[in-house]
């Protein structure tokens, strides 16, 4: 009982520690990833992510893909969608841009 508690304490720490080192350089920030937003997919998505005749709505995309598959769609589109990553987004902007569609 006792190992079995100090080893569960013990893995909880060490998932807090990972997570921790998972984004080492960069917060998620909705606010720049807004502007990001308007920016390089309204054109298609819609101010707002509410969607156009080209790009499908994006509101409570949330609830259809996790932050890992947002980010892959981002960084491996399916055309018409562009490729934006690496040249004119970072890794850092799409962490951002994910942050902002999770509001949405
Ligand atoms: C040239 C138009 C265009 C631009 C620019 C564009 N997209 Fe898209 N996007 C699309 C289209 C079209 C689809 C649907 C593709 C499909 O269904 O296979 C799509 C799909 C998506 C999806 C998946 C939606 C779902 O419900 O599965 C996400 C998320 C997304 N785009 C985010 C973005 C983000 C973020 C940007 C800017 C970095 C962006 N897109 C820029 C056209 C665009």
């Amino acid at each position: 009982m006792r190992v079995s508690g100090l080893l569960i304490i013990g893995l909880a720490l060490g998932l807090v520690a990972c997570s921790g080192r998972a984004h080492p350089h960069h917060t998620p920030t909705a606010s720049v990833g807004e502007r990001l937003f308007a920016a390089h997919c309204s054109a298609c998505h819609g101010v707002g992510g509410t969607g156009t005749r080209i790009g499908p709505s994006l509101i409570h995309v949330r609830d259809r893909l996790h932050t890992a598959g947002l980010k892959a769609i981002i960084l491996d589109p399916t055309p018409p969608m562009p490729r934006l990553v690496p040249g004119r987004l970072s890794r850092r902007d799409v962490v951002d841009i994910v942050a902002y569609l999770q509001t949405l």
